[in-house]
């Protein structure tokens, strides 16, 4: 198809607080991004007269992703469209898909924000990077992280974003895991284990409950993986753990075959491990490929460029 072509990373939060739940439903977090190296590629072209919004979606373990208006892909494009003016846009989107479908690595969130770059050229939007982080924001809390991409420490819902000095170029293993985890029920069970008193969640508001990523942030500038190791930390993960017991085993497989820290990327269930190099990634990635335990594994570099035009 000739069209409009853009490539997104996949992120992962090498540091996940959640606060209280707001009235909103949604929770205050403090979170540091980075986007890496696993990238879909959206591309849009015009659709035929009365077609609404055709979406075809092309990777592994796709058949669960809407291709309706229900896409948040859909949905960004619905969105511009009416900023631009017109409000049932008839375009064909394409989504070749590398990033992992519900696997806490913001791939639903990755479609939308590069749909909306695609769109913005294919129907020459005259709106700037500000109006298309609000939309957005709109459109889902990972939204605008995807448009940004880098190291970015992320507040509010996780869409206000400060870009981050990050002096390293990290090598990933990420571990694909055979189910899917739901991003509301996860922080669900985060809420639920916290009532009960089986997770501790630090007193106080926003910032001074979520504590400081000082040290995190420090690490980044250094680009040592032996000073960022251990300061990767999800507040997500003992609900994700719970929600699914075998990723425990999965994070310490990672752990006995010598990953310097592993997590599970933000709601899971993929888990992310860091290696000191790109020779160390790509022997911790066969061996943990080796025992089987695991659906998948992939080699990611992070940090990667938000969504970007590939023509
Ligand atoms: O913003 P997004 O649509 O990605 O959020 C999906 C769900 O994840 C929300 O409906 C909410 O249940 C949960 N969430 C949250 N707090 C956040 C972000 C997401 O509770 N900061």
């Amino acid at each position: 198809m000739t069209g409009v072509r853009v490539a997104v990373p996949a992120k992962i939060n090498l540091s996940l607080r959640v606060g209280p739940l707001r009235p909103d439903g949604f929770h205050d977090l403090s979170t540091i991004f980075q986007a890496v190296s696993l990238i879909d590629e959206i591309t849009v072209a015009p659709g035929d007269p009365g077609t609404g919004r055709t979406i075809v979606v092309r990777g592994e373990r796709v058949d669960g992703v809407p291709v309706d208006d229900r896409n948040l892909a859909a949905r960004a494009a619905l969105a511009l469209g009416r900023l631009a003016g017109f409000a049932d846009p008839d375009v064909r989107i394409e989504i070749d898909k590398a990033i992992p479908v519900a696997g806490g690595m913001a791939g639903g969130s990755a479609d939308a924000a590069a749909t909306l770059v695609a769109c913005r050229r294919l129907w020459n939007v005259d709106v700037d990077d500000e109006v298309l982080h609000d939309l957005a924001a709109e459109l889902g809390s990972d939204v605008p992280f995807s448009l940004l991409g880098g190291t970015a420490r992320g507040t509010g819902r996780g869409e206000q974003l400060v870009p981050i000095l990050d002096g390293g170029q990290w090598h990933w293993v990420v571990a694909l895991d055979e189910g899917e985890l739901s991003t509301p029920a996860v922080f669900a069970e985060c809420d639920r284990l916290r009532a009960s008193g089986h997770v501790e969640q630090a007193s106080g508001d926003g910032e001074s409950a979520m504590g400081s990523e000082d040290a995190l942030i420090a690490a980044l500038r250094s680009g040592s993986p032996d000073e960022l190791a251990p300061l990767l930390v999800n507040d997500l993960q003992p609900a994700a753990l719970a929600l699914r017991p075998s990723l425990a085993t999965t994070l310490a497989v990672g752990d006995e075959l010598g990953a310097l820290a592993g997590i599970v990327s933000g709601s899971g269930p993929t888990c992310v491990f860091l290696a000191a190099d790109r020779d160390h990634a790509i022997g911790l990635a066969a061996e943990l490929a080796g025992t089987g335990r695991v659906r998948g594994v992939r080699h990611a570099v992070g940090p990667v460029r938000g969504a970007h035009l590939v023509t």
